[in-house]
């Protein structure tokens, strides 16, 4: 069984509406919708379970009635911190050994593909990261905002969602973060990294599309990617197909 944790439980200071920003509607719809949207539709997603921000957790059981999302079993509060979040899931989904999958309830731009990827590369292995390439160089700076390091950036990647994980090994990692005092946040894979070291955890691509909404300006570029996806093809949420299409387009123009 595999379950899709969708993660909601944050507030969305950083973008300043008096709501949380996963209810915010983009194209139409609440942004968590077309999250939910993608994980209802995925035929390696068996249950989908929502932890949500306090204070909204009607809110988001009205969404899933009213989409008819059948796959949602639970619909509960988040916690205080993504962490915090991510154990109450765990508990949530049960004893059961499973597959789960996390996945930020801001990211509505997910694609099948990613999710696909996600649950397959767990045959393989017991964790799994989504990432994409820096286009950017990254530099690392100290308390005073001078450069301390510049790393290759060819071996650096930009952390997405989902993070997924075979149950024992997420639970395993999670029960011996609660005996660490110096316990920091982190996201999921952060914490096998840290407390199982030695488990392999395979990256997989993610896409330019599957951005955070985390900033004003998220919002708009959401919304012109859902445009985007609507008006040229399902597969446009694809971040390859995506870029084989603009290559096509350049290529119709020149030969014009
Ligand atoms: N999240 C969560 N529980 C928390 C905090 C965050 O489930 N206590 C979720 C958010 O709802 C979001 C995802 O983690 O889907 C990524 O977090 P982020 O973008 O930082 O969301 P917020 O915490 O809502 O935003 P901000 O940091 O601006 O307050």
């Amino acid at each position: 069984r595999t379950v899709a944790v969708v993660l909601a439980g944050g507030t969305g200071t950083r973008l300043g509406l008096g709501i949380p920003k996963q209810l915010l509607k983009i194209a139409g719809k609440p942004i968590i919708e077309h999250t939910l949207a993608v994980f209802e539709a995925a035929p390696e997603i068996d249950e989908i379970i929502v932890l949500m921000a306090t204070g909204h957790v009607e809110d988001a059981q009205q969404i899933v009635e009213k989409a008819g999302l059948r796959k949602v079993t639970k619909v509960i509060e988040g916690g205080d911190t993504r962490n915090a979040t991510t154990r109450i899931a765990l508990d949530a989904v049960g004893p059961q050994d499973c597959n789960i999958l996390f996945h930020d309830a801001v990211r509505p731009l997910l694609s099948g593909r990613i999710v696909r990827e996600c649950v397959n590369a767990l045959w393989s292995y017991d964790a799994v990261d989504v990432a994409i390439p820096s286009a950017d160089t990254i530099i690392q700076v100290d308390e005073n905002d001078c450069i301390t390091d510049i790393p290759v950036r060819s071996r650096l990647r930009r952390g997405q969602t989902p993070q997924a994980f075979r149950s024992p090994t997420i639970r395993s990692a999670y029960r011996i973060a609660e005996d660490d005092p110096d316990f920091a946040a982190t996201d999921d894979c952060g914490v096998v990294l840290r407390y199982l070291p030695g488990t392999p955890i395979k990256v997989i691509d993610g896409s330019d599309e599957n951005i955070k909404v985390t900033h004003p300006v998220d919002v708009h570029l959401a919304d012109k990617l859902f445009q985007l996806a609507a008006a040229q093809a399902p597969r446009l949420t694809d971040h390859r197909s995506y870029s084989e299409e603009l290559t096509g387009r350049t290529i119709v123009v020149f030969g014009g």
